[in-house]
């Protein structure tokens, strides 16, 4: 057969050549587009042939050889399409559906939350700040002396201290309280002020079940002319009431701190027993959730705001205490042990 014969079969060949699968697909490259295939052969016919025919046929050659390319291309993107709908088209519409697995909020996460939602119904914002504090904030601006014992090694983490007996202003230390945080606001903003500031507080203790060197405090700060104790003892009242319970009792108890005049101790009546006595309350019937006080007027001051127009009151108190009485949580390093079984326990909260 003269070779262009031959090649205007092979060109019918392509033309007709169906590539149903993949194998198919590639058994035609090799016979058509392979170095090892059937072109070969033509191109060595071809050096062969008298040169008078050599333009004629060489031509047809080269259109051969484009042809398969292009139909290689054709035959492997509708096998690729075909692919593409029979997948879609294999989904099985009856199947039931996969289960989504959702994580659980963390219980000092729920805590928190429950405990913004009381304070916001009654007109509290919440304010953050950060966790690495200068001496000003954290200490010096809320009335510590520069002696206090709270500012000693002991309690509190510095991450600079470069100072002497009698000037602390640029230690720079992580806060032991978010009472940093109301300063903050009271240096910011104008009376009334009704801000609730939670966030992670770090002192220095050994760790055991009752303490951490880590943990999580709410405080709130009301600011406005003619702020009393009364003000203060009835939203700790209604907090205690929405938090633990309508039959929940408060009770102050005198205590001391440096930014507050007069302090408080806040207790509440024990969840366990509910006033009878248990080893929880170690029989008193009480169990302490805080503390409290109305706003030192040096703190007042110290911000900016005039004692003498303004008053205000405080509170703080630690997420974890509360969490561990409202839900009879025994230790307190469960929270960060990461411990599935026991985060479990709180799916069904916030
Ligand atoms: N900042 C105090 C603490 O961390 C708590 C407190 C806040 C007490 C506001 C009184 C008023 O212990």
């Amino acid at each position: 057969m003269d070779l262009l014969e031959k090649i205007k079969t092979i060109k019918q060949e392509i033309k007709d050549f169906n590539a149903p699968d993949n194998d198919q697909l590639e058994s035609f490259r090799l016979k058509f587009i392979s170095r090892k295939g059937i072109m070969s052969n033509l191109f060595d016919e071809f050096k062969r042939i008298p040169n008078n025919h050599k333009k004629a046929v060489g031509q047809a050659l080269n259109d051969l050889k484009n042809d398969a390319q292009t139909r290689f291309q054709e035959l492997a993107s509708s096998l690729k399409s075909q692919e593409g709908s029979s997948k879609s088209s294999g989904i099985d519409l009856s199947l039931p559906p996969v289960q989504n697995t959702l994580g659980t909020v963390h219980p000092l996460t729920s805590v928190k939350l429950q405990i913004i939602e009381i304070f916001e119904r009654i007109g509290f914002n919440v304010s953050e700040g950060p966790e690495i504090e200068d001496d000003w904030h954290n200490f010096t601006a809320l009335n510590f002396p520069h002696n206090h014992p709270a500012r000693e090694m002991q309690d509190t983490f510095f991450i600079e201290k470069p100072s002497k007996a009698d000037d602390k202003s640029d230690d720079i230390a992580l806060r032991t309280h978010t009472s940093s945080v109301q300063v903050r606001v009271m240096e910011q903003t104008d009376p009334p002020i009704r801000t609730l500031s939670p966030g992670r507080v770090f002192r220095n203790e050994a760790i055991s079940a009752r303490a951490h060197c880590i943990f999580h405090q709410v405080e709130g700060l009301y600011v406005d002319e003619n702020v009393s104790f009364a003000d203060l003892k009835q939203t700790l009242y209604y907090f205690a009431r929405e938090m633990f319970g309508k039959d929940t009792k408060v009770r102050f108890r005198p205590s001391y701190f440096p930014f507050t005049e007069p302090s408080a101790e806040l207790d509440i009546t024990c969840l366990i027993c509910h006033g009878e006595g248990c080893p929880i309350c170690k029989y008193s019937g009480w169990v302490e959730i805080g503390g409290a006080g109305m706003v030192d007027p040096n703190v007042l001051s110290n911000c900016n705001i005039d004692p003498e127009k303004y008053t205000g009151f405080a509170f703080g108190m630690g997420i974890e205490r509360i969490t561990m009485l409202k839900y009879q949580i025994k230790d307190i390093r469960l929270f960060t042990e990461n411990d599935i079984r026991f985060l479990k326990q709180f799916t069904s909260l916030y």
